[in-house]
């Protein structure tokens, strides 16, 4: 679609004989926090890797600004503006916290890097704390904290989080739910993959559902309604339940 920021047309994804993905096409526009949710193997790190470049679709395309990027290596789209946290989290464990934020920003200019580390501590103040640790020995929940960070260190147009409150302790999922809202305000696009819905829902603009690799729902969330477009064009507000229920179907 013209004038979004990401706009994933009739994408498919194979491993072998399984279809993971079939013509998924979702959009996110500028300024918004867009949610994917569904149940464990309905495709959604699938998505994400795609979306990156860390899977090859067996079909369809991927836009960036109105540019395709589907062909492009992963490094392109990062430098291009999209920033990932993705499941198992990618730090480079035998660096050290502090080296592992630089990464973050090596493809922007390196120009006022201390005030994005300031964000980063203010958010995260343990990574602080641990800037010499090697990544590999922080916790879990310190390695998602730090993926965070370093996704924050490229200064994104989008960012793609593959379940951010995987693992976290309630108090962290919170400052993460709003440290995602903070860099929202602050002009990033978001999706946000989830099967934490209500939270989720908390902060999304729009949603979409997906269970076994197709999209059956698709909406957006106004004030407490979620209200979903059916292909018809028709509106329909539904319920957190019958939302839920939808993105269990097939699980
Ligand atoms: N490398 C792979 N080779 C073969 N099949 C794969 C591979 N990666 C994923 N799959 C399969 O593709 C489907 C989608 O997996 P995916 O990881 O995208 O699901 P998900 O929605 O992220 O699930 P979860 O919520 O459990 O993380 C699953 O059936 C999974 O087993
Ligand atoms: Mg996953």
């Amino acid at each position: 679609m013209m004038g979004s920021l990401l706009a994933v047309d009739k994408l498919s994804v194979r491993y072998g004989p399984v279809l993971a993905l079939s013509d998924v096409n979702l959009t996110t526009s500028a300024g918004e926090i867009v949610t994917l949710l569904g149940s464990n193997g309905a495709g959604k790190s699938t998505l994400m890797r795609a979306l990156i470049g860390l899977a090859i679709p067996s079909g369809g395309s991927i836009s960036f600004n109105d540019e395709k990027i589907e062909n492009m290596p992963v490094e392109s789209r990062v430098a291009l503006g999209i920033a990932t946290v993705l499941e198992g989290r990618g730090m480079l464990p035998r660096m050290t916290v502090l080296e592992n934020l630089q990464m973050g920003a090596y493809l922007r200019a390196n120009d006022s890097l201390d005030e994005d580390f300031g964000k980063v501590f203010s958010t995260f103040p343990v990574l602080k704390e641990r800037l010499k640790q090697l990544a590999g020995t922080l916790s879990g929940g310190e390695q998602q904290m730090l993926a965070f960070g370093r996704a924050m260190m490229l200064r994104p147009k989008l960012i793609l989080m593959d379940e951010p409150s995987m693992g976290l302790a309630p108090v962290i999922v919170e400052k993460v739910f709003e440290a995602i809202e903070s860099i929202n305000r602050a002009g990033t696009s978001v999706l946000l993959i989830e099967q934490n819905a209500r939270m989720a829902l908390s902060i999304a603009h729009r949603f979409y559902v997906l269970s076994v690799g197709s999209i059956v729902l698709a909406g957006k969330v106004s004030g407490e309604k979620l209200l979903v477009e059916r292909t018809d064009g028709r509106v329909d507000e539904i319920s957190e339940e019958e939302l839920e229920a939808a993105y269990l179907e097939g699980s």
